[in-house]
C-alpha cells in the first residue's frame, strides 16, 4: 500500500473507532439531506463491475430476513455456494434435485440481480457414480446431458457459469481428475462446447484457485488459448481469490489479469475472501483434500474467538483497500467482484482448513455490521 494511502485508511479508521466508541456509527451520523452519493458499495462499483456474493443453502432455506435484506441491498451478483454441484443438482445417474437451485433464481430475480451457476464439471463434490463411467464417449456423452439439461433449464435466468472448475495443478499440468484420466484434455473443451449450446448467451467461465501463481497461470493460459483457437467460447477466467492478509503479493495478481485479459476474455474474481487466521503449513489457496484436524482447538490458531481486534481490523482494512484498487486499475478488464460468502458467520473459512474457528474474512460481521474493511473502500475506491 502506498504510504499515504496507508495513513489515509489509518485515520480513517481511528475516525471509525471514535464514532463506534462514542455509540455512533458511520451510517448514524450522516444524518445530512440525501445526496446522490453512493451509500453502498456495489452503487459506487455500479459502473465497473458487478459485487457479488456466495450465498449458502441454510440461508436460502431458513435463514434470517435481515440477511436476505443484507443481500439484496449489498451484491448484485449472486453465487450459490454449493447447490449447483454435481452431487447435490444431480445426484444420480437419472435423478436432478432443482429444489434448492430453484430458490436462489427466484431470490436473485426478486431483485434483479445477476446469477452465477456453480460450478458444471468439477472432481469434488462429484455424484459418486460418474466415477463409475470409464468409458470416454459414455462419459462425454454424460456431460453433455448434464450440463445440457441444467443449463436450459436456466436459460436466460443464470447468467454466467463456471463450466470448468479447478482442472489445473500448481505447476500448471492438468489435474488427474476422473474426467481427465478418462478423456483427457478434451473434456474441457467438450464441457464449454456443451454449454454454449445449451445457452449461447450464457458467459462461459474456466474458474480455479491460486491463479496468481505464475507456473499455474502458464498452463491455464496455454491450455484455454489452444480452446479459443479452436473456436471454443470461453467468455472468462475466474480468480477464486481465497487470499490471506499478507499473499498473494498484488503484483502476481496483476500479472495474471494481463495474462487472461490478452487471451481476449473478462477477468473475474469469483470467490474472494481474506484469511486474518494463521494458515498451517503456510497454506496457499484452497485445496479442499488436506487434513489439519490436529490443530482443532488449539488457541493459537484461533486467536480472534471473541471479535477480532482494532489493529487486525485495520490490517484488513488495508489489504482490501489495496486489493479494490487494484480491481479498479483494471476495471476495463475485470468485470465482477464476488465475496465468497455473506458475512463472516457465513464463510467457508470456519470450517477450514481447520474446523471449528472463528474466522473474520468478509466485509460483514456475524451481526451484519459493516465492518472497518467496507468503510475504508468507501472512502478510497474513487
Ligand atoms: O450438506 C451437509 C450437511 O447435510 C451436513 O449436516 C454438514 C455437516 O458438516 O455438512 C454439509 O456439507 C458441507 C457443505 O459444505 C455444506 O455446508 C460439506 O461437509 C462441506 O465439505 C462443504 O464445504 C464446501 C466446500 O466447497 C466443499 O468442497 C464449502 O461450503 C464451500 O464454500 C466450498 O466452496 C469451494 C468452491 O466450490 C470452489 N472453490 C473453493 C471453495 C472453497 O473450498
Amino acid at each position: 500500500m502506498h504510504k499515504s494511502t496507508s495513513l489515509l485508511v489509518g485515520l480513517f479508521f481511528l475516525f471509525v473507532t471514535f464514532l463506534s466508541c462514542e455509540g455512533g456509527s458511520p451510517e448514524t451520523a450522516a444524518t445530512q439531506p440525501e445526496t446522490t452519493t453512493p451509500t453502498t458499495l456495489k452503487a459506487k462499483l455500479k459502473d465497473q463491475f458487478y459485487l457479488g456474493a456466495a450465498v449458502g443453502k441454510a440461508q436460502i432455506e431458513q435463514g434470517s430476513p435481515a440477511t436476505t435484506e443484507l443481500i439484496k441491498r449489498e451484491f448484485n451478483t449472486l453465487t450459490p455456494e454449493n447447490d449447483m454441484k454435481w452431487e447435490n443438482i444431480h445426484p444420480e445417474r437419472d435423478g436432478y434435485n432443482f429444489v434448492t437451485s430453484d430458490r436462489y433464481v427466484d431470490l436473485a430475480e426478486s431483485s434483479d440481480m445477476h446469477v452465477v451457476g456453480h460450478a458444471l464439471v468439477w472432481h469434488s463434490q462429484l455424484a459418486p457414480y460418474v466415477t463409475e463411467i470409464t468409458d470416454s464417449s459414455e462419459l462425454a456423452t454424460h456431460i453433455t446431458e448434464h450440463i445440457t439439461t441444467i443449463v436450459e433449464r436456466y436459460k436466460g435466468r443464470i447468467h454466467a457459469w463456471d463450466v470448468v472448475n479447478e482442472a489445473f495443478n500448481e505447476d500448471g499440468t492438468l489435474r488427474a481428475s476422473h474426467f481427465y484420466n478418462v478423456m483427457g484434455e478434451d473434456y474441457l473443451a467438450h464441457a464449454f462446447r456443451a454449454a454454449a449450446a445449451a445457452d449461447p448467451a450464457a458467459k462461459l467461465i474456466y474458474n480455479d484457485y491460486n491463479m496468481w501463481k505464475p507456473a499455474k497461470r502458464e498452463g491455464v493460459v496455454r491450455v484455454i488459448k489452444k480452446m479459443i483457437d479452436a473456436g471454443v467460447k470461453v467468455d472468462g477466467i475466474g480468480m477464486q481469490a481465497h487470499w490471506s492478509l499478507n499473499g498473494p503479493e498484488l503484483t502476481d495478481v496483476e500479472n495474471s489479469i494481463k495474462a487472461y485479459s490478452d487471451l481476449g476474455v473478462d477477468v473475474m474474481f469469483t470467490e474472494l475472501d481474506v484469511t486474518v487466521l494463521p494458515n498451517p503449513w503456510d497454506l496457499e489457496g484452497a485445496d479442499v483434500n488436506q487434513d489439519f484436524s490436529i490443530y482443532e482447538g488449539d488457541e493459537k490458531m484461533d486467536a480472534y474467538r471473541a471479535g477480532l481486534p482494532d489493529s487486525v481490523q485495520q490490517q484488513l482494512a488495508e489489504r482490501y483497500t489495496d486489493i479494490f484498487a487494484l480491481f479498479k486499475r483494471y476495471q476495463d478488464k475485470v468485470s465482477r467482484v464476488t465475496f465468497w460468502g455473506v458475512h463472516d458467520g457465513h464463510s467457508w473459512l470456519n470450517g477450514w482448513p481447520i474446523a471449528g474457528r472463528t474466522n473474520h474474512p468478509l466485509l460483514f460481521d456475524r451481526e451484519l455490521k459493516r465492518k472497518p474493511a467496507y468503510d475504508a473502500l468507501m472512502m478510497e475506491i474513487k
